[in-house]
């Protein structure tokens, strides 16, 4: 890693992009909006934490096999986290993963303390940044509860289907999990909606569903007391879908396309969120018990 030195602070705002269900946008907004934020100016660092190494294709990266990966953060103790850290653009960098990171899953079970291995890893490298977002693969197991260990807040791709906010309310306990045992600090922004159709009518409903969830919520000090609904929406563009197959960004690939805009439009949200809203006071096991029951009374 050269060059990397952040410019506004010593720690950088750490986001973790989850969803259990596949293939809803996770890997495409990791990518595209750590190029906004890089074209912006934060120096931003993406981590590939999915087996299926789909975000390296973003960035034009082809897998070597003696390269290191992030298989060696969890692996290979005497590799040091600087030496992982790839330049993909003016301002942002990255961190390739491999398919064995399959088998870390299985390996790391048997370590203690190994939902801290990210955190503890990365910790000399965050302060090059400004933010850091971390790409989670399609499941709630021991490298997303890394990325959760070790993250600010969590951002929810997904798209606005009946089926998501039940995975959602899922998402959500596993939050609060975590939240309560490893990293207090840790808040829900919200969730994206990606791929979206905004004239479907059960699209509409299930959106406004998400919103009054969210609503029951406000001041409840729970991790999602100030998640919403973000917008803009990102809309369903082919754009989006054609850019890492030439191992570009939507920025490099269509930069005037309504999926570059759409971007560029949620890191700017984003940033103006993290002016507004203060982080999440720690949970009390009286509030942890009566969410049990249903939304704490605000
Ligand atoms: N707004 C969009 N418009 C059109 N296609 C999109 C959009 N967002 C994502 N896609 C496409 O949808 C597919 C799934 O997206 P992506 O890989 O980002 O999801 P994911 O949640 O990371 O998947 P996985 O759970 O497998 O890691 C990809 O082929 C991607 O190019
Ligand atoms: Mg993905």
């Amino acid at each position: 890693m050269k060059g990397a030195r952040a410019s506004q602070q010593t720690r950088p705002r750490v986001i973790a992009l989850l969803n259990q269900k596949g293939g809803v946008g996770k890997t495409t907004s990791t990518a595209n909006l750590g190029a906004a934020f890089a074209i912006a100016g934060l120096r931003t660092l993406v981590v590939d934490l999915d087996p299926q190494s789909n975000l390296s294709l973003h960035f034009g990266h082809e897998p070597a096999p003696d390269q290191p990966t992030v298989r060696d953060l969890f692996m290979s103790p005497e590799v040091e986290a600087s030496e992982l850290i790839r330049e993909a653009r003016e301002n942002l960098w990255f961190i390739p993963s491999d398919t064995e990171l399959a088998l870390v899953e299985g390996e790391l079970a048997l370590q203690p303390n190994m939902q801290h291995i990210l955190a503890e890893r990365l910790a000399s490298s965050l302060p090059s940044f400004d933010v850091v977002l971390l790409d989670c693969p399609p499941s709630l197991g021991v490298l997303s509860v890394n990325a959760l260990t070790m993250a600010d807040e969590v951002l929810v791709p997904t798209q606005a289907q009946y089926l998501a906010l039940r995975g959602l309310e899922k998402l959500l306990e596993t939050v609060l999990l975590v939240q309560r045992a490893l990293n207090s600090k840790l808040t829900v922004a919200g969730v994206l909606l990606c791929m979206h159709e905004s004239q479907s009518g059960h699209g509409k409903a299930v959106v406004q569903e998400m919103e009054s969830y969210f609503e029951k919520y406000r001041g409840s000090s729970l991790p999602w007391q100030d998640a919403e609904v973000l917008r803009p929406a990102v809309r369903r563009n082919i754009k989006l879908a054609e850019a890492p197959s030439f191992g570009q960004t939507i920025f490099d690939y269509a930069p005037l396309c309504a999926g570059a805009a759409d971007y560029r439009a949620i890191a700017e949200a984003l940033r103006e969120r993290w002016k507004r809203v203060v982080p999440n006071a720690q949970v009390s096991l009286a509030q942890v018990s009566s969410m049990a029951q249903g939304p704490a009374a605000s």
